[in-house]
């Protein structure tokens, strides 16, 4: 079988990720409760706390920051604790837009809040939230690079929930156009991805210039990558993506697929559309019929090639090459479905 690019580096790095995570998850005096359910969103255990063989999240956000400390000369080891910190963020706000977005399920498995209840999946992300901004107080020897690494952390963390504000505050909306669709996953979604390559550089010793080109390629790769899941979040299968089939679509989330349909659609097409994210309609088989006849979905495919075009631009004005080079080549065309 051919081992995907994800997949090696999962077997590379994946075990020491999470020891490190589990350290601080699994400690004498810890609320069982409070910690099982932060397990429970990492895959590590079920919703009876006993050890799971569920699937895991792919954990390529502190595999980036792994890679990219390794990229620019440093060993990986060093920048283990932010990657741990990275993970847990990214489980915050997985849990926290769960709720937000009313997705019963993720991974194959019911999300927190289904298991235990909203109040609860709350306390769980915020626990989480927190964890992971102590974590990044322990990412250098060197206070001043940790000083900065945390400036940036925090400043990731307001800027993925604004980003969080902006899809919430797009669906009560009906006149949303692509270009702010594109400014809000840059900062849900890109945000996170940029800071990963950015802090794994800085572990690494890397100089601003070069920094700043992996910072550019993870927001690149980031955008390019919410496209893929708005992709599959429309077209995809429940075995394919791990939650319901089209909750995007239910839940008259405003993602890419609709705001090119309605960019390209005539008035009656329009007029349909907006009634059905009026919910004056239920239906959806005539929104996916003008989806077809707007060739939506290619026209998404084709901002997705062009996002990802963009990252491998920023990367080549670095001076990375050989296989740290190819392995985030791969990883990235692996990860936006390419
Ligand atoms: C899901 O991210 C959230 C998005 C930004 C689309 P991932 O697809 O990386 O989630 P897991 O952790 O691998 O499940
Ligand atoms: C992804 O949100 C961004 C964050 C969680 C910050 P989505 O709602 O698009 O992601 P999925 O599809 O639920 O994983
Ligand atoms: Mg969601
Ligand atoms: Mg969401």
């Amino acid at each position: 079988m051919r081992v995907s690019s994800l997949q090696r580096l999962q077997s590379r790095y994946g075990a020491a990720i999470d020891r490190e995570i589990n350290s601080h998850l699994v400690r004498p005096g810890a609320t069982a409760g409070f910690f099982g359910m932060m397990s429970y969103q990492l895959g590590y255990v079920d919703d009876r706390f006993e050890p799971a063989h569920s699937k895991a999240g792919k954990r390529f956000r502190p595999l980036l920051c792994l890679i990219a400390t390794e990229a620019v000369g440093g060993k990986a080891e060093r920048a283990l604790r932010t990657a741990a910190s990275i993970e847990l963020l990214h489980n915050f706000s997985l849990i926290h837009d769960d709720i937000e977005d009313h997705d019963p399920s993720r991974r194959h498995r019911a999300t927190v809040w289904k298991v235990w209840g909203e109040s609860q999946a709350i306390n769980t992300g915020d626990g989480m939230l927190a964890l992971a901004g102590r974590l990044i107080l322990d990412s250098s020897p060197d206070a001043s690079v940790t000083l900065d690494i945390s400036r940036h952390f925090q400043q990731m963390c307001l800027t993925l929930t604004e980003g969080q504000y902006l899809d919430m505050s797009f669906e009560g909306r009906d006149n949303v156009r692509s270009a702010e669709y594109m400014d809000m996953i840059e900062r849900k979604t890109g945000a996170l991805i940029a800071f990963s390559l950015w802090s794994g550089a800085y572990l690494g010793g890397a100089g601003e210039e070069t920094r700043d080109a992996l910072r550019v390629f993870g927001l690149e790769l980031g955008k390019a990558f919410q496209i893929q899941d708005d992709i599959m979040g429309m077209w995809g299968s429940k075995e394919m993506t791990g939650k319901e089939a089209a909750t995007d679509l239910y839940n008259r989330k405003k993602t890419l697929p609709l705001l090119a349909a309605l960019e390209r659609a005539g008035p009656e097409e329009i007029e349909s559309l907006q009634q059905f994210f009026r919910c004056a309609s239920d239906d959806a088989g005539a929104v996916f019929s003008i989806l077809d006849a707007t060739a939506a979905r290619s026209l998404c495919e084709a901002r997705r090639t062009a996002h990802l075009k963009s990252a491998m631009e920023a990367l080549g004005r670095t001076a990375i090459d050989g296989g740290a080079r190819e392995e985030l080549e791969a990883l990235a065309h692996e990860l936006t479905g390419q």
